[in-house]
């Protein structure tokens, strides 16, 4: 029997937009609230909200900065205005650019505040208040490989992978934890779709996946009885082949 999603309440953080919103829209269509985080996106945040609700299911919006340690207290804050949260989709995250050359511990230490302290915070906070609640975390194919040219960033993702093996034995059985890692979905922020094409022909399956896909994995891990500190590379293989300084226009 796969867990229920219908009538259950999520928060998405990074709702808004593009992976994110699908997520929040593949939940609502399942059945399940959503309360929509965002930082900067409010009038996307605002639409989405309208859309969820079209479909039948309750939508709330919270608005945090991470880099501003606005993760601190949004679960209390989110489960109180939603009466309490059953599944959490940390999605949020930044992506500069960096290499090894350029890092610096500033860079890093932004990095990891956003894309694993805050991530790691929402967990343990859902910890103390939930005892059947599940977690999905937003991972990075190229764990398995060396993103030369965004050094800082891939170092925080990291660490958030550990963070999600230990979390996803410290907080069992109250917490499922799992999480999905993309590989080639979207061009980052400033990109053209041309950056896609570019990096297309360096996946096995030689395409690239939509945000579609992502949320799929997401609903299958949220649904799964018996899978924990599970990673799903969503990626078209491109994980399998990445053991060097891995393939990038840059
Ligand atoms: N896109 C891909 O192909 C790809 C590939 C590998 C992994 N991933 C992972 O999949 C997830 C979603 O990817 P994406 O490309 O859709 O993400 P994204 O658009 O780069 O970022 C998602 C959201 O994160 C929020 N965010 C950024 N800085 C924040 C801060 N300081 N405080 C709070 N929220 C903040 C933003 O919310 P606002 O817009 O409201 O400011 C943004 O919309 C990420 O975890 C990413 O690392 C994506």
């Amino acid at each position: 029997m796969a867990w229920k999603l219908k009538g259950r309440n999520a928060l998405v953080t990074g709702g808004a937009k593009r992976i994110g919103k699908e997520v929040a829209t593949a939940l609502a269509k399942e059945g399940a609230n959503v309360c929509i985080h965002y930082s900067s996106s409010e009038a996307e945040a605002g639409g989405l909200k309208a859309a969820l609700e079209s479909l039948g299911v309750r939508s709330w919006l919270m608005q945090a900065d991470f880099d501003k340690n606005g993760y601190e207290g949004l679960i209390e804050k989110a489960a109180k205005e939603t009466g309490g949260i059953d599944i959490l989709v940390n999605n949020a995250s930044i992506f500069p650019q960096s290499t090894l050359q350029d890092m610096t511990l500033e860079g890093l230490s932004a990095n990891i505040r956003v894309n694993a302290w805050a991530p790691f915070v929402l967990i343990r906070d859902l910890a103390k208040i939930s005892e059947n609640a599940r977690v999905v975390n937003l991972l990075d194919s190229r764990l398995s490989g060396y993103d030369w040219s965004h050094a800082e960033y891939i170092l925080s993702k990291h660490l958030f992978s550990a963070l999600t093996r230990m979390a996803a034995v410290e907080y069992a059985p109250g917490l499922v934890i799992n999480a999905v890692a993309p590989g080639l979905i979207l061009p980052p922020p400033g990109k053209d779709m041309e950056y896609i094409e570019r990096l297309r022909k360096t996946v096995p399956l030689k395409k690239r996946g939509s945000p579609g896909e992502i949320a799929e994995a997401v609903i299958y891990l949220l649904k799964s009885e018996f899978l924990a500190g599970e990673v799903i590379y969503v990626d078209g293989g491109r994980h399998l082949i990445e053991y060097d300084r891995g393939p990038h226009p840059d």
